[in-house]
Order: structure tokens, then C-alpha cells, then sequence
């Protein structure tokens, strides 16, 4: 006999800890070591072999049993969105630029977080003359209540991230800052617990600086030469007041891409990976995405090329430190990635 089963609120319970502890986690492009130290720990010991790369990808290699594998690379990338101090003025006020896709409309009145722990507000310089100016990055600034320059915690250069705590929401939605890619990264490690058997040898990549431009990937792709790609990433959803208009909806399902700015998925593979979601009645739906890119853009062009597919979680509010994702959709990705993997794939 085994062990007696892990019920399903357990399970969830789990789940949504590991989501709390990851979203938390200070992880701006360029500064991923904390949701590294707490991914390499997540994963001890299920894995052949762990390895980091010189630009810091944390790559864990599970070998393939029996036949009919291929070597499959899975990307979530573990930076967020932050801000870098770009000058400091006479009165001490940090000015800041991006780090990656921040919007300012999102930024403005909130916290942010510098690497020595650091905490400053984000204000918004007044436009009297124009009071329907829309604000752009130079007009915002780091308050961290001193007056004097030489005062100021914080460097030129200096990275910090996004404040924003982690919260359960009714109907088993989530709201944290860096859902983006953090759910990815829990979506990975779920996996690599639920997953027990596969023919394929898969390269579980934890990227760096995908927020940059998807540096990490490339790289981490090109020393693992996988045939088939996959990223798993958050997407934009449509069902918001007067939002983006696309089909995508929170609580529908795991979101198979089409298309997005970067990739056009291999209509072989999305095809496949909606066989697989309607064989095991996992809840998806259908994805493009009109703006936005992903790890599997720049995994795909790696060396020969590969194959090339998206798993999305549709996440409102992406790149502001309140996006909320859905709880079901998480568990349908999950799933989704265990049903393709556990058997061969045949394209
Ligand atoms: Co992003
Ligand atoms: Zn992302």
C-alpha cells in the first residue's frame, strides 16, 4: 500500500503557498539569485541534474524512460518588471528609468523596493499646463522622504522591483505583483512533482531577463538543442471594462497560443496540445495575443530551429504589482503540461 492520497484542498492549499512565496520573492531581470535559491530548494531532488549558466538560467534536466522521446525544453522566466535609478536631483529625488515593460500609468502611487531594501513611494511630476497629459517614465520619481541629496539610500544604477503582497481573492483568484512569470515558475515545479513518468528527456528552464527582451532563453535553449519548445507565460485577457478586445477570458481555462507578437505556434503542436487538453477534459481555450511576446520567440530560433508552442495563463493587469490570475486555469496548465508530456509525442 502507499501513501494515502493528497487531497485536492491540500493540493490547492500547497499550491497556493509556493504561488504566495514566488510572487513575494524580489526578482527584477538581472537580479533573479532569491527566486533561484527558492526554485533550486523546490526542486531538490527532482531532477538528473541542476545546472545554472553564466547569464544565471537554472536549467534542470529530467532523462527520458522508455521510447518514443524527444528533448523537450519548457521555459518560465523568473525576472519581473523594475525600475533603475537614473539620476539622483538636488532636493533628493531619485528619477528612475525602466527595467523592462513598466507602465507608468501602473506605477505611479506605488511602492517600490531597492535591492539593499530600500522602500520609496512613486510619485507623478504635475502637468498644470496640461492636465490630460498622459505620464511617461520621466515624469515619475522615487520618493524615499529625505530632502537632501546626500541622504538618499539608493545609486545611480541601483535596481528596484515592484511592492505588492500577495492575496487571495474570492472565487480562487490570486493577486500579487510578478504573477508574471512567477505563476510560470510554480506552473514548472508542479509539474516536475506531477509528472512520474515520460519518455522525453525535458529541460525545465527557470530564464533570466526575459523582461529585457527574452535574453535568458536563447542561451539556455541553444546548450540544451531541444527539437520541441515550450514556453509558459501569462497572457493578456479580454473580459475586463472596455479592455483589450481578445477571446481570451480568466477562469476558462489554460490559454493554447496561436500566435502572438513573436511566434507563430507550429499548427502541428498547437493541434496536438489541444488533443491532449480535450482527451483529459482539461478546461482551454484559444489564444493570440496582439501584443506581447514570450521565451518560446527566441527558443524557437535557436540553432536549427525547434518547434515551437505556448501554454498561457490568462493574468489581468499584467506588469501592474496587482495581477490577478485564476486558480482553476493554473491547475488546467498544469495538467495540460503533464497529459503532453507522459506520452509520446507524434507530430
Ligand atoms: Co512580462
Ligand atoms: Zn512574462
Amino acid at each position: 500500500m502507499g501513501a494515502p492520497p493528497v487531497s485536492a484542498t491540500r493540493m490547492r492549499n500547497a499550491m497556493k503557498q509556493l504561488i504566495q512565496q514566488l510572487t513575494e520573492t524580489f526578482g527584477p531581470s538581472g537580479y533573479e539569485d532569491a527566486v533561484r535559491d527558492l526554485v533550486r530548494s523546490e526542486i531538490a531532488g527532482l531532477a538528473d541534474s541542476v545546472t545554472v549558466d553564466p547569464m544565471g538560467n537554472l536549467i534542470a534536466i529530467r532523462k527520458g524512460r522508455g521510447r518514443g522521446g524527444r528533448k523537450v525544453a519548457l521555459a518560465a522566466h523568473m525576472d519581473e518588471i523594475g525600475l533603475i535609478v537614473s539620476h539622483i536631483d538636488a532636493r533628493g529625488f531619485a528619477r528612475v528609468t525602466n527595467v523592462g515593460g513598466v507602465r507608468p500609468l501602473y506605477a505611479a502611487g506605488n511602492r517600490v523596493r531597492f535591492t539593499n531594501g530600500a522602500i520609496g513611494a512613486i510619485g507623478v511630476e504635475s502637468r498644470r499646463d496640461n492636465p490630460n497629459h498622459i505620464p511617461t517614465l520621466t515624469d515619475l520619481y522615487v520618493d524615499f522622504g529625505v530632502s537632501r541629496a546626500a541622504d538618499v539610500p539608493v545609486r545611480v544604477g541601483d535596481v528596484g522591483g515592484f511592492v505588492g503582497a500577495f492575496v487571495e481573492l474570492s472565487g480562487n483568484r490570486l493577486m500579487s505583483k510578478s504573477m508574471d512569470d512567477r505563476i510560470g515558475v510554480a506552473i514548472l515545479i508542479e509539474t516536475m512533482r506531477r509528472l512520474k513518468n515520460s519518455p522525453h528527456e525535458i529541460a525545465f528552464m527557470f530564464t533570466v531577463q526575459e523582461e529585457l527582451g527574452l535574453r535568458g532563453a536563447g542561451p539556455a535553449a541553444f546548450t540544451f538543442e531541444p527539437e520541441i519548445v515550450l514556453a509558459v507565460d501569462v497572457t493578456a485577457t479580454g473580459d475586463t471594462p472596455n479592455g483589450t478586445r481578445m477571446a481570451v477570458a480568466l477562469g476558462d481555462g489554460a490559454a493554447i497560443k496561436a500566435k502572438d507578437t513573436g511566434l507563430l505556434v507550429d499548427p502541428r503542436l498547437r493541434d496536438l496540445l489541444v488533443k491532449r487538453a480535450t482527451d483529459a477534459r482539461i478546461p482551454y481555450q484559444l489564444e493570440v495575443l496582439e501584443g506581447g511576446r514570450t521565451d518560446a520567440a527566441e527558443m524557437q530560433l535557436t540553432r536549427g530551429g525547434a518547434i515551437a508552442g505556448c501554454i498561457s495563463i490568462p493574468c489581468r493587469y499584467v506588469h501592474a504589482p496587482c495581477e490577478v490570475v485564476d486558480l482553476g486555469d493554473v491547475e488546467a496548465c498544469v495538467n495540460l503540461l503533464v497529459a503532453t508530456l507522459s506520452k509520446p509525442i507524434e507530430l
